[in-house]
C-alpha cells in the first residue's frame, strides 16, 4: 500500500501480484464481514439470504471487481479519470467518468457511518480489558451495549477517535508500516475467528446454527432480503466505490485479473462465513434474536469471552482485530475523496486529508444521533443510520455497479477490455455476464423491489 498515490497515474505499481492481492483483501475484508454479514442474515432469515448472497458473489461481485480492475489498469489514474480515458479511446464522451465518481461519493456517504461502528469497536477494545464482560451473562452483555450507544457523548469521542486516527494516516500518506501491519494482523484475526468458531461450536448450539446459515428456508426470503443480498455483495468487495479502480491502476503488468479477482472474493466471503459461525452458535444457545440487528456481534461474542478461560485477553486481541481490518477499509474508503481534492482542488495532502476528515465527522453526527436515539434523527419511521446503510449499500452500490457493467459492456471498446483482462479464455465467458446477466440481473432486482415486476 505504501505507493498508492506516490505519484499521480503513470508508473507506480504494487511490487507483485501478492501486494496487490493482500492490499485489496485488506480493503475487502472489514465491519462488512464481522459486523455485517451476521446481523443481516439473521434480519432476513438465515440460509435462503446467505444462498442468494453466495450467488450474488460468484455472478455479479467478481465479474464487476473483474470490471472495475480492468478499467484502472487501461487508464492508470483517480477511479473517475480512468473511466474518461476508457471512454475516450472508445470514441466515447469523457462525461462517462461520472461512472467513476459516483464510487467516491457512495464511499464518502459509507464512511461517515464506518467510523462510528468502528469507534463502537474501540471502546470494547477497553471494556474487553477492564472485564467489563464479567461472567457472559447475556443480560448484562446486552445492558453493557445499551450503555454505550444510548451514550451519545462516548460515541462521538470514539468517532473522533477513529476519525483523527485516519486523517492522521492518510495525511501522511499510506506507509509500509500499515502494509506490514496488515499482513501479520489480517492472519491473526483470521485465526482468531477460528477459535471462537471452535469454541462457539463446541460450547453454543452449532447444529442451529449451521441449520440457520446453510439450510435455506425460502419461504423467509422476501424481495427485500435480495436486494440486501445484492447490496452487501458490492459492499463487502468494495466494489462501486472507486477503490478496485484505484487499486487496478497500480496493477503490475501479467498479474491474472480473474484469479486474483477469485481470491480476493474467496477470503472475503471465507471471513463472513466463519464470523457467521462464531456468533449463530451463541445465539441459539441463548436464546437471542438473530434478528437482534447492527448490535448483533457486540451483545453475542462478549457472552463467549465472558465465559471461556481467558476470555478477557481473547477479548482484547478481538476488538483490536476488528478495529484494524476495519481502519484498512476506512483509509481506503476515504482514500479517493483525498486524491480528488489533490488532483481536482489542488489541496495539499494534508489539507485534503484534514477537510475529508472534517466532512466525514459532521457526516456521522447524524450516525451517532441514530444510535443515541436522539429525537433529532428519527423521521418518517425510520433513522438517519438506517436510511444512510440502505442507501448506499442497497441503492447506490447496486447502481454503481450496473453502471460500471453496462460501461464495459456497452460503451468501451471491446478489444480494449480483452486486452486488460488478457486471458482470452477467460474473456470469452466473462465478457457475456458483464453485458448481459450482471445488468439484466440488477434491474431484474431493482424493478421487483419497486413493484414494476412481480417474479
Ligand atoms: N469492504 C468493506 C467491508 O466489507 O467492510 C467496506 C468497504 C471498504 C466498502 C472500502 C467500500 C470500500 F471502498
Ligand atoms: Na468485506
Amino acid at each position: 500500500m505504501q505507493q498508492t498515490n506516490s505519484k499521480k497515474g503513470g508508473t507506480t505499481r504494487w511490487s507483485n501480484r501478492f501486494a496487490y492481492i493482500l492490499a485489496a483483501t485488506g480493503a475487502a475484508v472489514g465491519l462488512g464481514n464481522i459486523w455485517k454479514f451476521p446481523y443481516i442474515t439473521g434480519e432476513n432469515g438465515g440460509g435462503a439470504f446467505v444462498l442468494v448472497y453466495l450467488i450474488c458473489i460468484l455472478l455479479i461481485g467478481i465479474p464487476v471487481m473483474m470490471a472495475e480492475v480492468a478499467i484502472g489498469k487501461y487508464g492508470r489514474r483517480t477511479p473517475g479519470k480512468s473511466t474518461s480515458e476508457v471512454a475516450k479511446a472508445s470514441g466515447k464522451p469523457a462525461f462517462w467518468g461520472f461512472v467513476g465518481w459516483m464510487g467516491v461519493i457512495s464511499g464518502y456517504l459509507i464512511l461517515s457511518f464506518y467510523v462510528v461502528i468502528t469507534g463502537w469497536g474501540l471502546a470494547y477494545i477497553f471494556k474487553a480489558g477492564a472485564g467489563d464482560f464479567g461472567n457472559g451473562d447475556p443480560a448484562a452483555v446486552q445492558a453493557l451495549f445499551k450503555g454505550l450507544t444510548s451514550n451519545g457523548w462516548a460515541l462521538l469521542g470514539w468517532t473522533s477517535l477513529v476519525v483523527l486516527g485516519t486523517v492522521l494516516v492518510i495525511g501522511k500518506g499510506v506507509k509500509a508500516g500499515l502494509e506490514r501491519a496488515v499482513s501479520t494482523l489480517m492472519p491473526i484475526l483470521f485465526l482468531l475467528l477460528l477459535v471462537l468458531a471452535g469454541y462457539a461450536a463446541s460450547e453454543g448450539d452449532f447444529a442451529a446454527a449451521l441449520h440457520f446459515m446453510f439450510d435455506p428456508d425460502f419461504s423467509k426470503l422476501t424481495i427485500n432480503g435480495v436486494v440486501v443480498a445484492l447490496g452487501h455483495s458490492f459492499f463487502t468487495l468494495s466494489l462501486a466505490s472507486g477503490i478496485m479502480i484505484m487499486y487496478g491502476a497500480y496493477l503490475p503488468e501479467g498479474v491474472s485479473i480473474a484469479k486474483s479477482s477469485l481470491w480476493i472474493a474467496f477470503f472475503d466471503t471465507l471471513v463472513a462465513l466463519i464470523a457467521g459461525m462464531a456468533i449463530y452458535p451463541i445465539v441459539f444457545a441463548h436464546h437471542l434474536a438473530p434478528g437482534a440487528g447492527p448490535g448483533l456481534i457486540f451483545q453475542t461474542l462478549p457472552i463467549a469471552f465472558g465465559q471461556m478461560p481467558g476470555g478477557r485477553l481473547v477479548g482484547v486481541l478481538f476488538f483490536i482485530m476488528l478495529v484494524f481490518a476495519a481502519f484498512t477499509s476506512a483509509l481506503a474508503l476515504i482514500e479517493s475523496s483525498v486524491a480528488w481534492l489533490v488532483e481536482k482542488r489542488g489541496f495539499s495532502r494534508w489539507g485534503a486529508a484534514i477537510t475529508a476528515g472534517l466532512g466525514i465527522w459532521l457526516l456521522s453526527l447524524g450516525t451517532i444521533a441514530s444510535v443515541a436515539e436522539l429525537p433529532i434523527a428519527q423521521f418518517a419511521g425510520t433513522d438517519f443510520f438506517s436510511a444512510l446503510d440502505y442507501l448506499t449499500a442497497n441503492i447506490l452500490l447496486p447502481i454503481g455497479g450496473l453502471a460500471i457493467a453496462v460501461f464495459t459492456g456497452w460503451v468501451a471498446n471491446k478489444s480494449l477490455i480483452a486486452d486488460m483482462i488478457d486471458a482470452p479464455a477467460v474473456f470469452k465467458s466473462w465478457y457475456p455476464v458483464i453485458k448481459f446477466l450482471a445488468p439484466v440481473a440488477i434491474l431484474l432486482v431493482f424493478l421487483q423491489l419497486v413493484g414494476i415486476i412481480n417474479l
